[in-house]
């Protein structure tokens, strides 16, 4: 078979962009305000309307946001906060900057995403809450979870990083746990380069997050300088600087607005990869979708039985790049980092499934602006480096 090449590199991620976009931000330049004003407060409507929650809260990044909503929740330094090994760093770390201990509870074989039966093994006296993500769009078990936390008195902050289009038994992703944040980086369905939102049916915790996100100041920058004359600000709390831009706002509320027809896109692009890969025994495909779910199709992932191959994930990886394809890996489990292996002595073999998944995973591209033509290179590609290096 004939190495199947493409003439132009096929980016990983490469966000879709209109023109509609390019208008707004142009206007928003032109205004004299880029900080967080009148198109973040409209983004932030009109995306709390589309999850259903009560309170939305533009930020800066998801990080920013989950880090504000375990200090909304009281987090510090003696807690624990059960979470998946198998996400991105990020989704850890911000336990570790409350001064809390990130503890692991593995995944599902199956969904890959975390696992209640061992969210219920990690509880102990010191835990304070739960913070599924739902891995590459597909939602968590969240009647098993919210009945483990209502149980044992836990919070519940969901990671929605890539769950902006995602429902479970009819309810948005966003409008369920105590806190739920959003990340609209580069590679997002919804992208404004950096940015994200939190989102939440609890007034006071909504209070918290928007004083904390900005300084900590009793009045934002917008509300300060946009009145007749000017008003003190006080700061009431050290809070941090985690605000969104008008700038990115303003490409957000058009991506907002175009999110559910690029999602009908991904989805036909995930249907032919599914349709392709579905006979070959040397991939693992993704979980079909839960009864009463919507998977947000953010990222589309196959596994490769490596024991059915010549060459490991990295070096399929590689000949992906080699045939002018990007692809990704989510993830390497967070207990496989060198700081997480130094600080806490992780080693091999203690989140067995979290690993098989994380030695194993490639994702394909899946963007709405990729076209038939791309996703049959991909096909073609995928197929080409099985046939090439299976075990015969
Ligand atoms: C699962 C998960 N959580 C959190 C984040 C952090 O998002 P951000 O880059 O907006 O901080 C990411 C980023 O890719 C992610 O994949």
């Amino acid at each position: 078979m004939k190495k199947p090449m493409r003439k132009t590199f096929l980016v990983f991620g490469k966000p879709f962009i209109g023109k509609e976009e390019i208008v707004e931000v142009v206007k928003t330049l032109k205004s004299g305000w880029w900080g967080t004003g009148p198109k973040t407060e409209r983004f932030e409507h009109e995306f709390a309307a589309y999850t259903g929650a009560d309170h939305a809260l533009g930020v800066n990044s998801a990080t920013a946001g989950l880090h504000l909503a375990l200090k909304a929740l009281g987090v510090g330094p003696g807690d624990e906060v059960i979470t998946t090994p198998l996400t991105f760093v990020s989704t850890a770390n911000v336990i570790l900057h409350c001064g809390a201990t990130p503890v692991f509870a593995d995944v599902e074989r199956d969904t890959w995403n975390i696992d209640p039966k061992e969210i219920e093994k990690k509880i102990t006296k010191k835990t304070k809450g739960i913070l599924p993500v739902h891995l590459h769009g597909s939602p968590c078990d969240m009647d098993a979870i919210t009945a483990i936390a209502k149980r044992h008195k836990l919070f519940v902050v969901e990671d929605a990083a890539h769950a902006s289009e995602a429902i479970y038994k009819g309810k948005k992703i966003g409008s369920i746990g105590d806190i739920t944040a959003f990340s609209f980086y580069a590679t997002k369905n919804i992208a404004t380069g950096e940015g994200g939102m939190v989102t939440t049916n609890n007034k006071n915790l909504a209070e918290f997050m928007r004083i904390m996100s900005l300084h900590g100041l009793s009045r934002d920058a917008y509300k300060r300088y946009s009145v007749k004359y000017y008003r003190h600000y006080e700061s009431v709390i050290p809070g941090f600087k985690y605000n969104l831009t008008d700038i990115a706002a303003s490409i957000g509320i058009h991506q907002l607005a175009r999110v559910e027809a690029n999602w009908k896109v991904r989805k036909k692009h995930w249907e032919s990869y599914v349709q392709a890969f579905t006979h070959m025994p040397q991939l693992i495909l993704p979980a079909p979708d839960a009864r009463d779910t919507k998977h947000a199709r953010h990222l589309f992932a196959v596994l490769l039985r490596l024991e059915a191959m010549k060459i490991t994930r990295d070096e399929f990886v590689d000949h992906l790049i080699k045939m002018n394809i990007g692809s990704g890996v989510h993830f390497n489990p967070v207990p496989s980092h060198s700081y997480y292996r130094k600080t806490y002595g992780y080693r091999k073999g203690m989140f067995p499934n979290a690993e098989f998944v994380g030695e194993r995973t490639v994702s394909l591209p899946i963007g709405a602006n990729l076209k038939n033509r791309d996703i049959e290179d991909v096909v073609r590609a995928v197929r080409w480096i099985i046939d090439s290096y299976r075990k015969r």
